[in-house]
C-alpha cells in the first residue's frame, strides 16, 4: 500500500473511509478517474483534521453522487451544473464535495468563466493556492499516486501561503477572503510574490467583484473558524471588512464578544468543524452593537435568507428559557440537567454560555458536557439490545433513555478508604517552632 494512502486511510474516521471506499466502486464501475484534492489534501498533509472529502473525477460526478446519496443516507445539498460541483452531507455530520476536473477560462474579472472538463493536472494549475492544487489518485491503476504540479508541498513544509498562478486573485476574487482565512487557520505566512498581488488586486478595487453567494459562504466559513476574531481585524485593515456591512467596520465591530465566544466555542466540544448551526450565535454576537437597520443592511448584503434570519433570532429567545429551566430548583437530579440540555441546541446551550451570568446556569452546562454527556456515551449498543431493545425499532432508544437516566442517578460507589500507612514520626525540633509567615 502507497505511504499516501495508507496516511489516509489511518487519518479519517470509519465513516468518512467508508465513504471514501463506495466513491472508489463507483468510479471503478463508471470507469472513471477520482481523485481526493483540494482542502481534503492540504488537511491529510498538513497534519489537520480532515473537514470535507473533496473528490474529483475525470468526468461527470452529478449522477454518482446521486446515486451514492441514495445508498448511504446522504443528502445533496447544493448543486452547480456549470461547474458540475455536488455538495452532499452523510449521517454523522460527514460533508462531501464531488467536482469534475475543469478548466475555467474567465474573458474578465468577476464574469461567469467558461468551463471545460480537463485533466486533473490541469484542474489543479487553475486552482488558488499551491497547498489547496495538490491530488492523490484514489483509481485501481494509479492508487496512492501523489500529484502535485505547483509544489504544494514545500509550501506547505515552508508554511506558506502561495497562489498557484499569478491570475488566482484576479480570476476569482473572492479568494481574497479565502487568503485571510486560511492565513490564520494554519497560521502561515503568504508569499511575498503572492502579498503583492493581494495588495495589487485591493488597489485595482478587484473585491468588488465579489459575488453575494461568496460572501455569505466565506461568512458562514469565518463562523466556524478557530479565531474568527484575528479574520475580522484582517478583513477591517484591509478595508475588506465593508463588503459584509459598512456599519461593522469601526467602532461598532466587537471583537471583545467575538473573542470570549470564540472561547466558549473552543472549551466546548459541541461540535467540531463543519458544525454548521455554529453561524447563527456568531451572528448575534458579530452583529450586537448594530442597529436594526445596520443588522438588516447586513442581512441583505449577505443575501441571508429570510428563514435563516428568523432562525438566527430565535437564538437569544431559546438561550433566554434554557438558562430560566436550568435556574430550576425542580431540577435536582443529574438525569434531568441531562434530559433537558440533550434537547436543546448545541448553538443555544452556547449561546446560554455566552449570556448567562448565573453561576448556577454555567455549571450545569458544564456538568452536562463534561460528565454527563460522556457517561450517556457509554452505554452501547449491545446494553440496549441486552435490555430488549432491538436495534432499529422504536423502543431502542427510549430503552437507551431509561439506561441513560438509571446511569446517571445511580449513586457514586463507596470507595473503601485506603488503609493509613504508619508514616514514622519526625524527630521533634528542638526549641520553639518557627513563627509562620
Ligand atoms: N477553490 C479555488 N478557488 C475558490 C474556492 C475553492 O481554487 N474560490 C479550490 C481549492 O483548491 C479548494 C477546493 O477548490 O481547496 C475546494 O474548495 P472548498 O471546499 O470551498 O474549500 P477548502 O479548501 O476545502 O477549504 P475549507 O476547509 O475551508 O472547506
Amino acid at each position: 500500500m502507497s505511504d499516501y494512502i495508507y496516511s489516509l486511510e489511518s487519518h479519517l474516521t470509519a465513516g468518512q473511509n467508508g465513504i471514501v471506499a463506495h466513491w472508489q466502486a463507483a468510479a471503478t464501475a463508471a470507469n472513471q478517474n477520482l481523485y481526493l484534492a483540494g482542502g481534503a489534501m492540504r488537511d491529510l498533509l498538513g497534519g489537520l483534521p480532515t473537514r470535507d472529502l473533496d473528490f474529483t473525477l475525470e468526468g461527470n460526478p452529478l449522477k454518482m453522487a446521486a446515486e451514492i446519496a441514495g445508498n448511504l443516507n446522504g443528502r445533496i445539498v447544493s448543486q452547480d451544473d456549470h461547474r458540475r460541483v455536488v455538495e452532499m452531507i452523510f449521517p454523522g455530520g460527514i460533508t462531501v464535495q464531488a467536482a469534475m476536473a475543469r478548466q475555467e477560462r474567465y474573458a474578465k474579472t468577476g464574469a461567469k468563466p467558461q468551463v471545460t472538463p480537463s485533466s486533473i493536472h490541469d484542474d489543479l494549475r487553475r486552482r488558488d493556492f499551491t497547498i489547496d492544487a495538490i491530488a492523490l489518485a484514489l483509481n485501481r491503476g494509479a492508487k496512492g499516486l501523489l500529484i502535485d504540479p505547483a509544489n504544494g508541498l514545500a509550501d506547505l513544509a515552508n508554511r506558506e501561503l502561495r497562489t498557484t498562478n499569478s491570475y488566482a486573485l484576479y480570476d476569482d476574487p473572492s479568494r481574497l477572503l479565502r487568503l485571510i482565512r486560511l492565513k490564520h487557520r494554519l497560521q502561515f505566512t503568504v508569499q511575498e510574490r503572492t502579498a503583492q498581488q493581494f495588495q495589487n488586486a485591493l488597489d485595482e478595487n478587484l473585491h468588488r467583484f465579489i459575488t453575494q453567494a461568496s460572501l455569505l459562504e466565506e461568512f458562514r466559513h469565518i463562523a466556524d473558524e478557530p479565531s474568527p476574531s484575528e479574520i475580522l481585524r484582517d478583513l477591517e485593515s484591509s478595508g475588506l471588512l465593508a463588503l459584509f456591512s459598512k456599519a461593522l467596520a469601526g467602532p461598532k465591530l466587537n471583537l471583545a464578544a467575538v473573542t470570549k465566544l470564540e472561547r466558549l466555542k473552543k472549551s466546548l466540544p459541541l461540535g467540531g468543524p463543519g458544525w454548521l448551526e455554529g453561524w447563527r450565535s456568531f451572528l448575534n454576537v458579530v452583529t450586537e452593537k448594530l442597529s436594526p437597520r445596520e443588522k438588516t443592511e447586513l442581512h441583505e448584503a449577505l443575501g441571508i435568507s429570510k428563514q435563516d434570519v428568523e432562525s438566527a433570532k430565535k437564538v437569544p429567545v431559546q438561550a433566554k428559557k434554557l438558562e430560566t429551566s436550568l435556574k430550576s430548583a425542580t431540577l435536582r437530579k443529574p438525569s434531568q440537567i441531562y434530559q433537558l440540555l440533550a434537547h436543546a441546541a448545541p448553538d443555544e446551550i452556547l449561546y446560554t454560555l455566552y449570556e448567562s451570568q448565573q453561576r448556577l446556569v454555567q455549571d450545569r452546562i458544564r456538568n452536562y458536557i463534561q460528565k454527563y454527556l460522556p457517561m450517556a456515551q457509554e452505554i452501547t449498543d449491545a446494553e440496549v439490545v441486552a435490555a430488549g431493545g432491538a436495534p432499529g425499532s422504536p423502543k431502542f432508544e427510549k430503552i437507551r433513555e431509561n439506561l441513560i437516566v438509571n446511569r446517571l442517578n445511580a449513586r457514586p460507589k463507596k470507595v473503601e478508604p485506603e488503609p493509613i500507612m504508619e508514616v514514622p514520626a519526625l524527630s521533634a525540633p528542638r526549641g520553639r517552632p518557627a513563627r509562620q509567615a
